[in-house]
């Protein structure tokens, strides 16, 4: 159901789907509107731009390091570590009173030089894996409230799990129980997650990934929250978010709506201003779901960005509009019925 003041939002958007969109009435900060954590995924380099880092810390309560506590960013070729870039995130995290979530540890589109070609004789490929592992979530160890342990382990068809450079070399699910295990052993403070995408859009994706996790849970490795990324595109079926928090909710472990975006180019049909009204009704729905769940099991709300300028859609498609601010920092029609959804519940 899309609530009134939602709904004269869209009515604007629609109305204004002729001319260049009108940004909406002033709303409340989402992170005072929200009864839960408020991320956003951000890059070091933002930060440097005061206005960025304004929006920032008036909107979130929690951010997420979009690719610098990767692999891919701390692993040098010839094996060292580099954490000039994350750590300055964690820095602003802590000036600002924000939660830092680290994302990934493990994922199947990150094997570093230095782990393919890694000399055997010298260390074994376990001992360098829990190294690496120690090494990251030591370095956040009592400022990171949550891990992203295992990032989409689910095969690409949604079913079956998916192979990797890890599975390869330490085993299908111990590799995934080890990095659990490390985690937990460095740090026993954060929530350690399970995070994987689609899963709204393939019911079959998510009943693979139910049943890794449980899978998972069955080896005794700590995981202890689910994450949906919610990579959507404006065009998703309605209910279909709904549907799916439904589903991770049933393992009753806390869920992280890890990444939301919903992309108006992606979807099929209208013209990016077209899919305006549409996208608020998703990010609506999104609220509303995250809503119904017990606070318990309400991590927090990550959106994969900040503003329309800053997403990583733009690399695919210049006029892609997925966040709920524009390039300017204004907010969206869609950030009115994400924060009447939040509000609404809260009367
Ligand atoms: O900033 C550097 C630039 O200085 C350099 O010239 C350029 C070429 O090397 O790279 C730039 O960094 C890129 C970075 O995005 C910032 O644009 C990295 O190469 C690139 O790998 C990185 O891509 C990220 C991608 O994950 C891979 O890590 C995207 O930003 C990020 O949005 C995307 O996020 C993933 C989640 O982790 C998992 N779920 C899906 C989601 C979207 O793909």
């Amino acid at each position: 159901m899309i609530t009134r003041r939602a709904a004269l939002a869209s009515g604007l958007a629609l109305a204004a789907c002729t001319a260049r969109s009108q940004p909406v009435p002033p709303i409340r900060a989402l992170k005072d509107a929200a009864p839960f954590p408020i991320g956003f995924t951000v890059q070091a380099e933002f930060l440097q731009d005061p206005a960025y880092a304004a929006l920032l810390a008036q909107q979130g309560s929690q951010v997420t390091p979009e690719w610098q506590m990767k692999m891919e960013y701390i692993v040098r070729d010839d094996g060292t570590f580099r954490f000039d870039a994350p750590d300055a995130i964690a820095t602003f995290a802590r000036a600002h009173g924000l939660r830092l979530f680290g994302h990934t540890l493990v994922w199947y589109a990150e094997r570093p030089k230095a782990f393919e070609t890694l000399d055997e004789s010298r260390i074994s490929f376990r001992d360098a894996y829990a190294n690496y592992i120690t090494a990251v979530v030591g370095r956040y160890k009592g400022q990171a409230v949550g891990w992203d342990v295992v990032n989409e382990a689910v095969s690409e068809d949604g079913r079956g799990r998916r192979e990797s450079l890890w599975s390869q070399k330490l085993g299908d699910l111990e590799h995934i129980r080890l990095a659990y295990e490390q985690a937990h052993a460095v740090d026993p403070a954060p929530t350690l997650f399970l995070n994987d995408y689609y899963l709204e859009l393939m019911p079959q994706k998510r009943a693979t990934f139910l049943r890794l996790a449980e899978a998972i849970l069955k080896t005794g490795a700590p995981l202890q929250g689910l994450g949906t990324q919610t990579h959507v595109n404006a065009d998703l079926r309605p209910g279909a978010i709904k549907e799916a928090m439904r589903d991770l909710a049933s393992l009753g472990l806390p869920i992280h709506l890890s990444e939301m975006d919903v992309s108006t180019a992606r979807a099929r049909g209208l013209t990016t201003d077209g899919w305006e009204g549409r996208q608020a009704a998703l990010y609506e729905e999104a609220a509303e779901a995250f809503m119904t769940l017990p606070p318990r099991q309400r991590f927090a709300f990550t959106f994969w960005g900040l503003r329309d300028s800053d997403s990583w859609l733009r690399k695919e498609t210049a006029g892609d509009r997925p966040l709920l601010f524009d390039a300017a920092g204004r907010p969206k029609t869609a950030a009115a019925a994400f924060e009447a959804a939040v509000g609404k519940a809260r009367l």
